[in-house]
């Protein structure tokens, strides 16, 4: 049988749940059980042989509740496969050229023994609380990076995966 999926995510403004939200449709439409949900609410990891973890990016770091989770829960998770992600940049790079984790994602890769960290473009749109997001968006460079064709793409890797390490 399929092993149920945990998407947990870090996100200040939301578009990282979004993300996150669009990586459990894109399982579930393999098939596999998949449940979305903040990383700061999540409790126990004991139900889910596969863990996706995804936070936002803010001045070169990852998501508080990303980073955390990692360590509440890395001891659990040693031996169920886990995989990473970042969602930040306000460009196409992204999907360019990888971009190397940041030092809490890097962390969460070994700590997890992840099996794959890779970065999806962000979102930053008018309304935004916060000064640094106000200039960045009064400046020209805000709008939406995010690939939801890639985030798919990535989400059917997992569950491809999941069905190959099943059979085993
Ligand atoms: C103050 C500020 C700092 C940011 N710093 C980074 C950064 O260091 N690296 C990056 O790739 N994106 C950075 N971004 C872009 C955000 O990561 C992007 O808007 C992301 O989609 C936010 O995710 P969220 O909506 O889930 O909070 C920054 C945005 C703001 C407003």
């Amino acid at each position: 049988m399929a092993p149920q999926v945990l998407v947990a995510y870090g996100t200040k403004n939301g578009s990282t749940q979004e993300i996150a939200q669009a990586i459990g449709d894109a399982l579930r439409a393999h098939g596999m059980g998949a449940e979305v949900l903040a990383a700061s609410e999540v409790s126990t990891v004991g139900r889910y042989g596969v863990v996706v973890l995804g936070g936002a990016l803010y001045r070169g770091r990852w998501h508080g509740d990303a980073v955390r989770f990692a360590r509440r829960h890395g001891a659990a998770l040693w031996d169920r496969t886990v995989w990473l992600f970042s969602s930040g940049p306000l460009d196409a790079s992204a999907g360019e050229r990888e971009i190397l984790p940041v030092r809490g994602a890097r962390r969460a890769l070994v700590r997890l023994d992840a099996r794959e960290h890779v970065t999806f473009g962000g979102r930053l749109e008018a309304g935004v609380p916060g000064r640094m997001a106000r200039m960045i968006v009064e400046s020209g460079r805000g709008g939406d990076f995010r690939d939801f064709a890639r985030i798919s793409a990535w989400a059917t890797k997992i569950a491809h995966e999941a069905a190959a390490d099943v059979q085993a």
